[in-house]
């Protein structure tokens, strides 16, 4: 826990379809999808935790009460566990509930992110001036021994204020899948990944993106951004859109910055990336690793042989 806490509440919105793992989303909420063996929800929690969040705040939709679920303590499955001496395992059903205190507010319909936001903004108590927001399906790491780039964000709310978001530096001929920042290069802010943001542009052509700083799944955002999200029109789809609210917040002069994270990011929000998190994470596990690694290699230096081991 840090000494200055700018934020108390991180917002995670997790009352989607997640229609891009349709069948499995019929009935397993996609924020429960497991990395090795740990959802991405309870990945995110600890990174809001490690930055000095002490509620989760979960934006929840009716039919999805397992995530909250995965909150709460289970003592009759721990008892069980450590019964038959099974402590580790005790402790991994745990550690959820010992990490942050969990919450809900309920989406009754997916209108967008903006909107799954904006549900949560009357949770908030009276002396809250921000809230952080976190996406479950983004996994941000932060560089080796350095601080999450939320506490990083942290620490830039507190020096110039406003809202923070966050920012990967990405090829520019990858740039046209993302979200653009517009950055002011001529505004110092005394450290060269920090900037501050003119707008935002969905999607960009590579060479009219006005940089190749790409958005995330991270957000620190001024108490202000719940009237912004009142104040703004339904995007495309009819959703409400955070990104619009945040654009408009800078139309009127609010101060938004962007730190650009230089560690590791994985998308879990469609299988294709979901993939790539799911072995990167297991080819640095201590148990699973080495043996998936020597299948792998294998695996692809014959690629047209069945596969015979488990
Ligand atoms: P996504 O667009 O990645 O999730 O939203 P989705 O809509 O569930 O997935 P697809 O596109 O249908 O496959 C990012 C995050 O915002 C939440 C989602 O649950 C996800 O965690 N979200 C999105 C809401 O809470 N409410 C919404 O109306 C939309």
């Amino acid at each position: 826990m840090q000494a200055s806490r700018p934020f108390r509440t991180a917002i995670v919105p997790a009352a989607g379809l997640g229609t891009r793992f349709l069948p499995t989303t019929k009935t397993v909420p996609k924020e429960l999808l497991p990395v090795i063996d740990t959802p991405g929800i309870e990945m995110v929690a600890a990174e809001a935790a490690e930055a000095g969040a002490s509620r989760l705040l979960i934006v929840t939709s009716p039919g999805k009460d397992a995530v909250a679920a995965h909150f709460a303590p289970q003592p009759e499955l721990e008892a069980t566990l450590a019964a038959r001496g099974k402590d580790a395992l005790a402790a991994k059903v745990r550690r959820a509930a010992e990490l942050i205190e969990a919450g809900t507010v309920t989406q009754d319909e997916p209108k967008g992110l903006g909107h799954a936001v904006g549900c949560a903004g009357d949770a908030l108590g009276p002396d809250e001036d921000a809230v952080a927001v976190l996406l479950p399906d983004d996994i941000v790491l932060a560089a080796p021994g350095e601080p999450s780039v939320l506490s990083r964000m942290a620490a830039v709310r507190e020096r110039l204020g406003g809202s923070v978001l966050c920012a990967f530096d990405v090829p520019r001929e990858q740039i046209s899948a993302y979200g653009v920042f517009d950055v002011d290069d001529t505004v110092d802010s005394g450290d060269p990944d920090v900037k501050r943001i003119r707008g935002m542009v969905e999607k960009p052509p590579a060479d009219q993106a006005p940089s190749t700083l790409a958005t995330a799944g991270r957000y620190l955002l001024d108490r202000q951004i719940f009237d912004a999200l009142k104040r703004i029109s339904p995007g495309s789809g009819g959703e409400l859109q955070l990104t619009d609210a945040v654009a408009l917040l800078i139309a009127e002069g609010h101060p938004v910055h962007v730190v650009v994270h230089r560690g590791g990011r994985h998308d879990l929000g469609n299988p294709g990336s979901y993939l790539r998190a799911f072995v990167d994470f297991a080819l640095a596990h201590p148990d699973y690793g080495p043996a998936l690694r020597e299948w792998l290699t294998d695996r692809l230096t014959f690629p047209d042989e069945p596969v015979r081991g488990a």
